[in-house]
């Protein structure tokens, strides 16, 4: 796997929010770090009548608030868009792109990364265009992100819209999660090292909990976040692809074949659900009212836009099983909503308390040693583990201690690159590890599904919980029942 010496990068949807707000900035900040091919050109198309000055206005105005672009500075901003050329066209027309072929990328020598940064809806007629337009190449791949359908039947249309054009190994599904740092330090964690493996099963795993909290709101983006609401908007992707890094076995390398074959094994493992499971194992909330960095924020159903009687979740629960050897027993429990408390993300795996306490008056069995795997807003992971407190006491008090397993950020502060900045080189480069195969889309989406199916037949509504809290009360017990509690943060 190397970086091609030459390759050009067509953005169609170029002007839309996901390429101004994380595809320049993370190109500019690979080209800053020079590791783009020699020859790289980004080709942004974009259906507006927009005038290519207006175009580089826009991008570099989103330069000011993006963090993954802090080395901004003029000049190698002005180096940075001799690469980048705009163009007002129609990318579904196929006589369109012929011309954008015979004006720019006629050099069939040259890679062709072609990213959708558009709705699914057009995948199909741009597909259709790029074909026509001869640009279906070896040496061509295409890139998409979610949402991917909104279930399994539909993922299936859409996917099978890129496949009549291209073979799987051209096609790159965007999970953003999996290009974040710590995922990827999770799996050296796992599987540089011997330590954790023999305790990483059922015998010395007590539960893992796995939470991506998000203090925002839906604003601005209300009419789409309600065709899909928490379930099919992060539950079906990110959550479950931190579950699948979590609980995999180790792949016998990094190829992306063994890695995705052993992610595809977790997700066919995962339990269904019954009707009668429902009421203990899942909870689904919607936020009102309430409050967000100290401000009054309006509820789910007052957003600009907002539909006053949705009934979309904004916040999930789920209590799931994985039904093979290493994890028979062990409840995952996943959560995420919007317009919660704080705003992060993480991975808790707790162990089971020690067998025998030889500290009677010191509570060990209550404080179970925890790996904490945080993604955001900082990238550590920490594992918990008991302590005597320095001193002379008699009675040798133990308190928990964190011991800190990630090592300092290598250069300046803040110096750890942004998901796409990964995901994009990986795709320049021809690695789709971190990416996502179809057949574990399908999978993630049969188990989605059929509890979305249960819910809607019992006619489940969302609890209602206050913006800036926890999530509904509900959640709190859904824990609770199996006498165990989230760990959470003022
Ligand atoms: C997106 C969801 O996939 O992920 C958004 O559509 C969500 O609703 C976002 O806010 C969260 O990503 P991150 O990287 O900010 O945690």
């Amino acid at each position: 796997m190397q970086t091609s010496l030459a390759c050009d990068l067509l953005i169609v949807g170029g002007e839309g929010d996901l390429a101004l707000r994380k595809l320049y900035p993370a190109l500019y900040s690979l080209w800053v770090s020079k590791c783009l091919p020699a020859e790289f050109r980004i080709i942004a198309v974009s259906r507006r009548e927009t005038s290519p000055a207006e175009f580089f206005d826009q991008v570099r105005s989103w330069f000011d608030t993006s963090k993954s672009a802090r080395q901004f500075d003029e000049a190698a901003w002005a180096a940075f868009t001799s690469s980048l050329t705009f163009f007002s066209l129609d990318a579904t027309s196929g006589a369109a792109l012929s011309q954008l072929r015979a004006d720019m990328l006629a050099d069939s020598a040259r890679d062709l990364v072609v990213y959708l940064a558009t709705p699914p809806t057009i995948f199909g007629p741009v597909c259709e265009a790029i074909k026509q337009a001869g640009l279906v190449r070896p040496n061509t791949r295409i890139v998409v992100e979610k949402p991917l359908g909104a279930d399994r039947e539909s993922f299936l249309a859409i996917n099978s819209q890129l496949t009549a054009i291209f073979e799987e190994r051209q096609v790159y599904r965007i999970d953003h999660y999996l290009g974040k740092e710590t995922v990827q330090n999770l799996l050296a964690l796992r599987f540089a090292n011997m330590f954790l493996e023999p305790l990483w099963n059922s015998k010395y795993i007590d539960n893992v909990q796995i939470t991506v909290a998000e203090s925002l709101g839906v604003t601005g983006r209300w009419e789409f976040y309600d065709s899909a609401g928490a379930m099919r908007d992060m539950l079906q992707n990110h959550l479950l692809q931190l579950l699948c890094l979590t609980a995999m076995e180790p792949p016998t390398h990094l190829e992306p074949t063994a890695v995705r074959n052993e992610k595809l094994k977790v997700l066919s493992c995962l339990r269904p659900l019954q009707p009668e499971m429902l009421r203990d194992n899942v909870v689904l909330g919607q936020y009102q009212t309430g409050t967000a960095g100290g401000k009054p924020v309006p509820g789910y159903c007052e957003e600009a836009d907002a539909q006053p009687q949705s009934r979309t979740e904004t916040f999930v629960a789920i209590k799931a099983h994985i039904d093979n050897w290493r994890w028979a027993g062990v409840p995952f429990y996943l959560r995420t909503g919007k317009r919660l408390h704080a705003q992060f993300s993480e991975i808790v795996v707790e162990f089971k308390p020690v067998p025998h306490s030889i500290y009677p008056e010191q509570r060990v069995m209550d404080a179970p040693n925890r790996l904490i795997i945080r993604l955001q807003p900082e990238e550590t992971i920490s594992l918990e583990l008991m302590n005597k407190v320095a001193g002379l006491d008699v009675r040798i008090p133990l308190r928990t201690a964190a011991l800190d397993l990630s090592f300092p950020e290598e250069n300046e502060p803040g110096a750890t690159p942004d998901a796409y900045q990964r995901l994009l080189l990986d795709v320049i480069r021809e690695n789709p590890t971190l990416f996502v195969r179809a057949d574990e889309v399908e999978e993630a989406w049969k188990w989605v599904d059929q509890i979305k199916a249960l819910l809607e037949r019992a006619g489940k509504a969302p609890e209602k919980y206050a913006a800036g809290s926890w999530g509904p009360t509900s959640a709190v017990a859904l824990i609770a029942r199996d006498g165990r509690s989230w760990r959470e943060y003022d």
